[in-house]
């Protein structure tokens, strides 16, 4: 619900749980007030817009101690801004009084409308048609502002969500001037806080190490943080939570927190000012940035979500999991409604692709239980290793003489779904498709093309590349019966010479949104994951065109369970694609039980990686009663709300809560990530049972563990019971209520 009193000029955009309140000020510009729980639930008092405090200390020299929606460089703004352009010539000189400094690098956006209702789309927003869950219509707020002196409006667009509490912003820019604007510096949303001690959560890492937590206290200066590979990035994730220094925990406190919906070089911002108070943005990261918006000619950027919540680290990650569950991830009617058991070779095969060595996975894949089979590298063109074959998207006769069909027409008949990795953006130097356009890569004239794990990125500011590869795909899925890509993308663009110029930044991303759009408008059965090596583009803007993400290449279970409790402090664990693979893991060497790896890998989408084919009967049958499990806990796991109950590095033991909708089920997933022997075994106070219901604790085997009744569990706790802090020690259990 959006209020606004017209006598105030204020608006409060209430949630569920929380309030947003702006107002214009006499000046006309956008004040941001402030964003808190509410007091009492769900509504606003009679006379909320009375008597709001009024900020009376206004520097002249500075805007510190105003909080502006949405700053612009120039005027008295001396911090951190959301926005920077320029006017090439002066909209009027005083030649008596005033020298013609131009360009004009100042903006001075004012009030000039409002409206309240239906606000559309924010920019890159998927064009699929593609259904999302929810069918909830929801309204927003547009706010128009227009500069003082020439005719350059920005919208300020905000849409909300208000059961998630969640509040998605974007911002228009509209040139309506006789001349080009240039815009240096474009944030999607900025946010200002009052002074406090903010301690700031966000993720860091690397290839085989994404999403490691760091959490820090925000000093005086710019925090800043961000992506310039054109990709989201394997380094870091453009999310954040945020409180007061010691003021939150997993389950307790009051978080704010925020994210980009957008899979390009993006910068977040947190700067605590000289005055204590603290500037938030996110949007393009500022370096090469230049967008020149030509007379008549608008931009709409993706969006910045934020939220709030009162229920600590994890209350924060449910909001966000629920929002993306509801309102971003794609739900073709034609899908079934949980993430399928998934088979993938890669670690079995690499490069070397046999179809009998294939088919033999698949019939074991099948027995076991998978239910979609996916074949990665190798397949196409010239591809024997990664030195050749990028960008010849064919099915090569050396590899599979007979085709692709007899495989897929095995794996379907067997009845499991049949998937193919591919990497659109990519080119080897040694491929056909390089031979034939050696211009259709980034590059710089002159300059010797760089080259990462021996490939190129094609040049998406082409329409006539990003056309091809859409056709190359499209025919691959009319040839052949695929249900399912593993998009992957494997190199960073250090060298962005385009046909696009600088623009190339944010064309690149829609250029692969638009071939993913396009291809799952056509191909409405199709699933995609996302992958770039790894979790290097997990974000909301790929959100919403893809039902998975590949967390990481790192598939050994002790650094998952890092990886995906930092994966989880965002997005939704549905999502999260995990596999089961080698004893002796190839990534790290070393060797896991297989009970760990399951209980790990079965903390999201279960995915199976191992040679099937040369494991023992006894094995195989261990894996079948695993997945079978697997797929009687899967709705809790993939559907449920997730309570992030202990992190690793609390006590040594990851343990997450699932809780079904209505209390019914619930599942408890304990991971041991380093020995913590001669410790107390934590005792674990679940969350949202039935308190008067007696539930009923099973482990994979089906084997009863004991009963307890949820007020117990709530108010006692479960203790663990074969847990003695002992290394690898994991446990998967299913709590159920049952008849007392
Ligand atoms: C990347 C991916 C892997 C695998 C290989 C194939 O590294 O992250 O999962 O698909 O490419 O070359």
């Amino acid at each position: 619900m959006i209020h606004y009193h017209a006598d105030s000029r204020t608006f409060a955009l209430l949630g569920k749980a929380s309030v947003y309140q702006i107002r214009i000020s006499e000046k006309g510009e956008v004040e941001h007030l402030g964003y808190c729980s509410l007091p009492q639930a769900n509504d606003l008092p009679r006379n909320w817009d009375r008597h709001i405090p009024t900020r009376t200390i206004r520097p002249t020299s500075s805007h510190q101690s105003f909080q502006c929606e949405y700053p612009a460089f120039g005027d008295t703004s001396l911090n951190d801004v959301a926005l920077k352009v320029s006017f090439p010539k002066a909209a009027r000189i005083d030649p008596a009084t005033e020298a013609p400094h131009e360009p004009v690098r100042d903006a001075r956006l004012r009030y000039a409308g409002h409206e309240i209702g239906s606000v559309g789309d924010p920019g890159f927003a998927p064009k699929h048609g593609l259904p999302v869950r929810s069918k909830s219509p929801r309204t927003g707020l547009k706010i128009r502002l227009k500069d003082e002196l020439y005719p350059f409006y920005v919208t300020l667009f905000y849409r909300l969500t208000p059961e998630h509490d969640i509040i998605e912003r974007w911002v228009e820019l509209e040139n309506a001037c006789e001349h080009p604007v240039e815009v240096e510096k474009l944030a999607f949303a900025s946010l200002s806080l009052d002074a406090f001690h903010w301690e700031i959560t966000h993720v860091s890492g690397g290839w085989c190490r994404e999403f490691q937590i760091e959490r820090h206290t925000l000093h005086t200066g710019r925090f800043v943080w961000g992506s310039q590979a054109i990709i989201t990035g394997l380094s870091t994730n453009p999310f954040f939570l945020l409180n007061q220094s010691g003021g939150a925990t997993e389950s307790v406190g009051e978080v704010l927190f925020g994210a980009l919906a957008y899979s390009g070089n993006w910068e977040i911002s947190a700067e605590v000012q000289e005055r204590g108070g603290l500037r938030l943005s996110g949007g393009y990261h500022s370096l090469d940035f230049r967008m020149s918006l030509a007379p008549g000619e608008k931009h709409r950027t993706p969006a910045m979500v934020w939220g709030r919540s009162s229920g600590g680290w994890s209350g924060a990650s449910q909001q966000l999991h629920a929002w993306a569950q509801d309102y971003v991830l794609p739900r073709p009617a034609t899908h079934a409604p949980y993430l399928p058991v998934l088979y993938n070779s890669w670690e079995v095969a690499y490069f070397n692709i046999k179809e009998e060595e294939q088919m033999a996975l698949a019939r074991k894949a099948a027995e076991v239980g998978v239910e979609m089979f996916c074949i990665d590298d190798g397949w196409f063109g010239g591809r024997r290793d990664s030195k050749a074959g990028l960008g010849d998207w064919v099915v090569s006769k050396d590899i599979l003489p007979r085709g692709l069909q007899p495989l897929i027409a095995e794996v379907h008949q067997l009845g499991m779904s049949f998937g193919l990795w591919v990497e659109p953006e990519m080119v080897n130097q040694d491929s056909d498709l390089y031979r034939a356009h050696p211009d259709w890569v980034l590059h710089f004239p002159g300059r010797a093309r760089s080259e990462y794990r021996n490939q190129k990125l094609l040049d998406f500011g082409r329409p006539e590349v990003v056309a091809h590869i859409l056709e190359q795909l499209d025919r691959l899925l009319q040839e052949n019966k695929i249900d399912f890509f593993k998009w992957d993308m494997n190199r960073y663009a250090t060298e962005p010479g385009s046909a696009a110029g600088r623009d190339i930044w944010y064309r690149h991303v829609a250029g692969v949104y638009g071939i993913m759009d396009e291809l799952r408008r056509r191909h409405p059965h199709l699933s995609i994951e996302s992958c770039s090596s790894g979790g290097g583009r997990v974000d909301f803007g790929m959100m919403g065109r893809v039902e998975q993400f590949w967390a990481s290449d790192n598939t050994d279970a002790k650094h998952r369970i890092l990886i995906q409790e930092g994966y989880s402090m965002a997005y939704p664990v549905r999502t999260m694609e995990c596999w089961v693979t080698h004893e002796r893991n190839h990534q790290t060497l070393s060797f896991l039980p297989l009970s760990l790896r399951f209980d790990c890998a079965m903390r999201g989408a279960l995915g199976i990686g191992t040679p099937l084919n040369k494991i023992t009967p006894e094995e195989l049958e261990e894996y079948r009663r695993r997945i079978a499990f697997y797929k009687k806990i899967r709705p809790v796991i993939q559907d449920g709300i997730l309570h992030r109950l202990e992190r690793a590095e609390d006590r040594g033991t990851s343990v997450w809560q699932y809780m079904e909708a209505g209390g019914q089920r619930a599942v408890l997933s304990l991971l041991a990530h380093h020995a913590a022997m001669l410790k107390t075994p934590p005792r674990l106070r679940l969350h949202g049972l039935i308190a008067d219901a007696c539930y009923r604790l099973t482990d994979f085997t089906g084997q009863e563990l004991g009963r307890a009744s949820g007020w117990s569990l709530m108010t006692l706790g479960y203790s663990s019971l074969s847990n003695n802090g002992a290394e690898n020690y994991s446990e998967t259990i299913l709590l159920e209520v049952c008849p007392e």
